[in-house]
């Protein structure tokens, strides 16, 4: 057996969950949302929305605002009962120029900046003689006191941005609307995008009790029957993202040594699309600093400097070409030129785990929340789940899906997994024709 092999066999070894561990995952996480309810220590936040799920006969016609990780998204939808939508009017727009012209993101912008950017979005979609209301998707971990009242507690994703933290979200807004001479789009609600997932796939099935977002981050949300708050069903929010009971390999502390928040968002770290990348560049450096493949002096300055995105992961992981033709052009991209069908194998594998890790464990906090709302599993659960890791990384369903079956048996056909499209966007609409009673 060649080093390599050796290598990718023992780095395998290291980030296999078993189906014991996904066990045992589920349990430390039922007991951490068990501990969030009481109000004893928790990694997680265990956040109110102060919604529960909708009816399916909220109708009209609302603006939606989607701050997410990536995208702002602004659009008009018209809620037409029983799951249908309209969209009537949509602005969208990167946080990040690919480009390069601007970065929202990592350039310590301040909030202003920000908040004036989202309202000439929603310029572009408004007409000057309606009033409009609003509602607000903001993709962070936000302490709320109402349902349209909430504070960040702080970035995640990498987020960089000044004098928002602590700040009430939609008041920026509000001023930011000001400043452009807007007063009549009226923001009534703001929720989190896992709860705006959950709405939306509730909108049209009243089964569904979740909703989380794989995506460049990740968390979830659920119907919590009794509420700390008012002992009423409430949707809680998770920020399941900084579950901190799992232990990482070397590469998962040195992502986290250079990351924005050392010793934050564990879960998050281990199983989010803004991280997948940079994991993989790190192992995969790792491998060629071992001189374990046959680069020049085992150094490869191109993948030592840059990012790698998700969108380069599903490429790898999807390369069924015969001798892994797009996993060497890649290769080739970042300097290494001459590579052996056994060095792109391996690069393929190091993806591979990268992201099974990524779904099984995410598939064992599902686990963790289903027991908790049911533990003899006896009812039928879907899930909705929106985020490009879901949705495009080849594999990332199937792996979810495979470790539910592992651990729950036969019973694991009582859970639907549900792509919830834009559900992120499509849940503040829903929110506001809740709050308005529409
Ligand atoms: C945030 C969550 C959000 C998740 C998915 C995390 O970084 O803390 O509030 O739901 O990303 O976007």
């Amino acid at each position: 057996m060649t080093n390599l092999t050796c290598r990718i066999q023992s780095f395998t070894e290291e980030m296999t969950i078993s189906t014991q561990q996904i066990i045992a995952i589920a349990q430390l996480f039922n007991q951490e949302i068990a501990n969030g309810l009481r109000g004893e220590k928790s990694s997680l936040k265990v956040l109110p929305a102060f919604l529960a799920t909708p009816t399916g006969k909220e109708k009209g016609q609302f603006l939606a605002l989607d701050f997410g990780g990536t995208n702002i998204r602004v659009l008009l939808m018209e809620l037409q009962q029983d799951g249908q939508v309209r969209i009537h009017a949509r602005r969208s727009k990167p946080l990040k120029d690919p480009e390069g012209t601007y970065d929202y993101i990592r350039n310590k912008v301040s909030g202003e900046d920000i908040f004036d950017f989202i309202a000439s979005l929603i310029a572009d979609v408004i007409q000057p003689d309606i009033t409009y209301y609003l509602g607000h998707t903001f993709s962070f971990a936000s302490r709320q006191t109402g349902i349209n009242d909430a504070q960040l507690i702080q970035w995640e994703k990498e987020f960089n941005i000044t004098g928002v933290e602590g700040r009430d979200i939609n008041g920026l807004l509000v001023e930011a609307l000001e400043r452009r001479g807007i007063n009549h789009v009226i923001p009534k609600v703001i929720i989190n995008d896992t709860v705006g997932t959950l709405l939306a796939a509730a909108y049209g099935n009243s089964h569904v009790e979740i909703g989380s977002i794989c995506g460049t981050g990740h968390n979830t949300a659920y119907l919590e029957k009794k509420a700390p708050l008012t002992g009423q069903p409430m949707i809680i929010n998770l920020e399941s993202g900084d579950f901190n009971q799992l232990q990482g390999t070397v590469y998962d502390k040195e992502l986290d040594k250079n990351s924005e928040r050392p010793g934050e968002q564990g879960l998050e770290k281990m199983v989010g699309g803004c991280y997948l990348g940079e994991l993989f560049r790190l192992v995969l450096l790792g491998m060629i600093n071992e001189g374990l493949f046959s680069m020049p002096y085992g150094f490869c300055e191109k993948l030592s400097t840059t990012v790698v995105s998700t969108k380069e992961l599903s490429i790898i992981l999807g390369d069924d070409y015969t001798q892994l033709l797009q996993i060497k052009n890649w290769l080739a991209d970042k300097g290494m030129e001459e590579t052996t069908l056994e060095e792109r194998l391996a690069v393929k594998e190091v993806a591979e785990r990268i992201t099974q890790r990524s779904a099984r464990l995410v598939a064992a906090t599902y686990i963790g929340i289903i027991t908790h709302i049911d533990p003899s599993l006896c009812r039928k659960f879907t899930i909705g789940i929106d985020g490009s890791l879901y949705e495009k990384l080849p594999g990332y369903p199937r792996h979810i899906k495979k470790a539910l079956a592992e651990v729950l048996g036969d019973k694991s056909d009582l859970v639907t997994l549900k792509l919830t499209k834009d559900g992120s966007g499509m849940g503040a609409a829903i929110a506001v024709a809740i709050v308005v009673g529409a």
